[in-house]
């Protein structure tokens, strides 16, 4: 039976303005390290119509800390969290191979969930939650793809959609960590970082990537045995291409660049700081050191989003949100730009065709 008629989030039909329920979303919070505290901060200070009610970590003291801030109840079970009768919804913020058991008994109590990316390292994982939504009838699930609720990136969509630039060729992005653990795996650097601009780019150019290759240079020092930084060239279906560099030991800050190239003209993201530093002999632009900061509005942008197409019970208009179909794409993905660096060759990308569930 659908928990989210037990607790009053009735359903409305996709589109509707109404706002179907006044109490605030009760959200249950699993995984309490870097991103679920950054998650729950935003919730409990700066989100609106929700509120922190439960939170699990297998490290019970992190959880604690968390709700420490927030009043909310920590609940040693994930899954006795997800059944809970408090809980509307459900934020997955765990470690990567925890989020299939947790986003499928979301599903199974018919209780909304975002998911931090990835949906489920493996593509047949994806391809379980996928099974079971569509089973369930109609989406539950949200991946936690935030850049496409970035300012910057949404205005490039906009001008890209208005026509401003015409046709689109060439899609240039650079994504640099200032460092990473010793060790990585290679395919790390593709399944943790360059995913965000393997999902960027399909929701940019409204179409998919069928052809990948990874190239790469010597690896720096500081990589210490891991293949970085990489260089991924994808062709589109209509033949665009996109290259990606990807940097996760780069040194000096985190930096996230997208130039669109059209037939007309192009357009880029602006600089990451909206002020300009002259001192001791230089003209300079702050850089975070890690994503968050940089990322902090498309944060607030994606669970505010979330929390109104909880409380709307249908997907608000317009809505940029990643569903389950986009998950499972980011990993299809994601897993062929592996086997390219494997095997230094090109890879064909036949992705499935998306379930009737996932049409716009
Ligand atoms: N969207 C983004 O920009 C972004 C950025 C960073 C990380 N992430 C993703 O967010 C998730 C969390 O990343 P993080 O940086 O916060 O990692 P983290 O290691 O800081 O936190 C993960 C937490 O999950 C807990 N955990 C591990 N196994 C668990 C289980 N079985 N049940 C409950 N809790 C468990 C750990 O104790 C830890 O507190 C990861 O999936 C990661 O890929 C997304």
């Amino acid at each position: 039976m659908s928990r989210v008629g037990q607790a009053g989030f009735s359903s409305a039909a996709p589109g509707s303005t109404v706002w179907r329920n006044t109490r605030p979303v009760t959200v249950g919070l699993i995984g309490a390290g870097v991103m679920g505290a950054d998650h729950a901060r935003l919730l409990s200070g700066s989100v609106s119509g929700a509120r922190l009610g439960g939170v699990c970590d297998v490290d019970e003291t992190r959880a604690r800390r968390v709700v420490e801030a927030t009043g909310a109840r920590v609940l040693p079970d994930p899954f006795a969290l997800i059944a809970d009768d408090d809980i509307d919804a459900v934020l997955v913020a765990s470690s990567d191979p925890t989020h299939e058991a947790y986003v499928l008994a979301a599903i199974a109590v018919g209780k909304p969930v975002l998911c931090e990316k990835p949906l489920a390292p493996t593509v047949d994982g994806c391809q379980r939650i996928i099974d079971a939504e569509t089973a369930y009838g109609s989406r539950l699930v949200t991946v936690g793809f935030m850049r496409r609720y970035d300012p910057g990136y949404v205005e490039l969509k906009q001008a890209l959609d208005d026509g401003v630039i015409g046709a689109p060729l060439v899609l240039h992005c650079v994504h640099r960590n200032p460092a990473n653990s010793p060790g990585q795996p290679s395919a790390a650097v593709i399944t943790n970082s360059a995913v965000h601009e393997l999902d960027v780019s399909r929701w940019l150019l409204g179409e998919e990537i069928v052809e990948a290759t990874v190239h790469t240079p010597r690896p720096a020092a500081a990589a210490g045995g891991t293949a970085d930084p990489q260089l991924l060239v994808l062709r589109t279906a209509s033949g665009a291409l996109v290259d990606i560099e990807v940097f996760v030991n780069a040194g000096y800050g985190y930096e996230v660049r997208c130039e669109l190239v059209g037939e007309s003209g192009t357009v880029e993201l602006g600089m990451p700081s909206p002020t300009v530093q002259r001192r001791a002999g230089v003209i300079a632009r702050p850089l975070a050191m890690d994503w968050r900061p940089r990322f902090a509005e498309a944060y607030r942008r994606e669970l505010q989003d979330w929390v109104d197409s909880v409380r709307l019970a249908a997907p608000a208009a317009f809505s940029p949100a990643a569903t389950a179909w986009d998950g499972f794409a980011a990993t299809y993905l994601a897993q062929a730009c592996v086997r390219a660096l494997e095997t230094g060759a090109p890879v064909t990308i036949d992705l499935p065709s998306r379930p009737k569930l996932y049409e716009p």
